[in-house]
């Protein structure tokens, strides 16, 4: 398994693009079944669990095309889903990325079945999909769990169902909005996810021909019809990218141009690092971040479904906040098991104390390198913030973690003067001989 080696201390300074939104290319390509003409997406990310849904796709029959080089303006991607022969979602790839269960609404909303694995957990928590089954249920769908795998039929197609989520889930959102796009009748989603990502497939949705209401809103009217059409669709750029950038530029004490950020996704997370005396401002091109004087200042975080603080910034935030003058609060609203990244940030010289779905640090002047283990995603990349500013050098383990979300990760940071370095498995490099 690959390792990624840091030596800590560089301010970063220069200009990093951000790639296309991980969190939106997946339920955009998974909208491809819905419509047997191509959907031409733009702006897509080169990231393993794009890899993974492409697989996925392809096995259902999906024909897929890519082309672009990816550097400047992302890869552009074909898909077309007038040839589905298969049904199923097997467990080896549902197991290696959650998002699969996305297929789910699409393959029963247009081809009336879908036999899907269960995701099982994973790192971050159970993340049972309940919710996403109740809700296709609710709209006429035949369920049954056998051997691991969601069974589900309708004939005919689905009707038309006012949704009530108990708690607000992205994907389930998601699922329901692609599946009552093609339902007879209207759906009404309540307490529906207001996520970027969710707002870049229904405006997606839209332009294949789909009627929807109230996109950005907590309460989403869908009404159904028989078919839809391709389109071209340029994906979002990715917030989550933008603000882990954001959290690098900021521990270094550097200054960092984001080209393509887009600051209405991010205003939770620009008011929480105002509040740690961390200047994110509008450019032409993006967003600028530096650190406005002094020390990072320690600040209370609570992370909430959209338009509130993002759970996927959590981790980062922490890292930064490790060097912090003064104590801060983080609690985990969300999910039950997203602190992985505590007990490695701890090996670094981090004060950081969990009390249930809260940690409690305590700002340290400088961490110090040590050999790291990546566990999650979010996680992996904390670890990489926090080994950018610190002292010597710092070896994270299983980056394979990290690659299912950041492209080009050591490019972009490296040409910003990070001393940064991908150590493939059992090669070891010339400078960590030299070293
Ligand atoms: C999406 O996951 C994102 N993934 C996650 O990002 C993100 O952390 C999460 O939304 C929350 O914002 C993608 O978009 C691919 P949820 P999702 O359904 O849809 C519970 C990353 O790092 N729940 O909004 O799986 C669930 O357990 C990833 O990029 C149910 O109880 O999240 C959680 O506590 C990590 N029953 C809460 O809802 C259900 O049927 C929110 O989950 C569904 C969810």
């Amino acid at each position: 398994m690959d390792k990624i080696r840091i030596i800590g201390g560089a301010p970063l300074k220069g200009v990093i693009p951000i790639s296309g939104a991980k969190n939106a290319a997946l339920p955009l390509m998974a909208a491809c079944l819905l419509t047997d003409e191509t959907l031409h997406l733009a702006n897509v990310p080169y990231l393993a669990d794009i890899v993974t849904m492409a697989k996925l796709l392809a096995q259902h029959g999906v024909a897929l095309n890519t082309s672009g080089d990816g550097n400047r303006f992302g890869r552009m991607l074909s898909l077309n889903a007038a040839q589905v022969t298969n049904f199923t979602a097997p467990y080896e790839l549902v197991r290696t990325m959650r998002a699969s269960v996305l297929v789910l609404g699409p393959l029963l909303a247009r081809f009336g079945q879908a036999r899907v694995s269960l995701p099982g957990g994973c790192a971050i928590g159970t993340r049972p999909i309940d919710m996403h089954l109740k809700a296709l249920q609710e709209m006429g769908a035949e369920i049954d769990l056998q051997e691991g795998y969601i069974d589900a039929r309708i004939s005919g197609r689905l009707k038309g169902a006012v949704i009530q989520f108990d708690k607000v889930s992205v994907g389930a959102t998601e699922n329901i909005l692609m599946s009552a796009s093609l339902a007879k009748g209207e759906t009404v989603i309540r307490n529906a996810a207001r996520e970027p990502e969710v707002c870049d497939l229904a405006h997606c949705l839209v332009a294949m021909g789909a009627k929807i209401d109230g996109i950005g809103s907590d309460e989403i009217a869908i009404q159904g019809v028989e078919s839809l059409h391709g389109c071209p669709y340029t994906i979002i750029a990715d917030r989550v990218e933008t603000g882990s950038f954001a959290a690098a530029a900021a521990i270094t004490g550097g200054d960092v141009e984001l080209l393509g950020a887009r600051a209405e996704h991010l205003q939770a997370v620009i008011a929480t690092f105002a509040e740690a005396g961390i200047e994110i401002s509008e450019t032409p091109r993006g967003l600028r971040v530096r650190r406005a004087n002094g020390r990072v200042q320690g600040v209370d975080i609570m992370t909430q479904p959209y338009p509130a603080f993002p759970p996927d910034m959590q981790a980062q935030m922490m890292a930064l906040l490790s060097v912090a003058e003064g104590a801060s609060m983080v609690t985990e609203t969300i999910f039950e098991n997203r602190f992985m990244h505590v007990p490695e940030l701890t090996r670094m010289g981090a004060r950081i104390v969990l009390h249930g779905a809260s940690a409690m640090i305590r700002g340290v002047p400088q961490l110090r390198g040590a050999e790291v283990m990546a566990t999650d995603l979010r996680a992996s990349v904390s670890l990489a913030i926090a080994a950018l500013a610190a002292e010597g050098e710092t070896v994270i383990h299983r980056v394979y973690h990290l690659d299912r979300g950041y492209e080009r990760l050591e490019e972009k940071l490296s040409q910003c003067g990070a001393q940064i370095e991908r150590l493939p498995s059992g090669k070891p490099t010339l400078k960590s001989e030299a070293a």
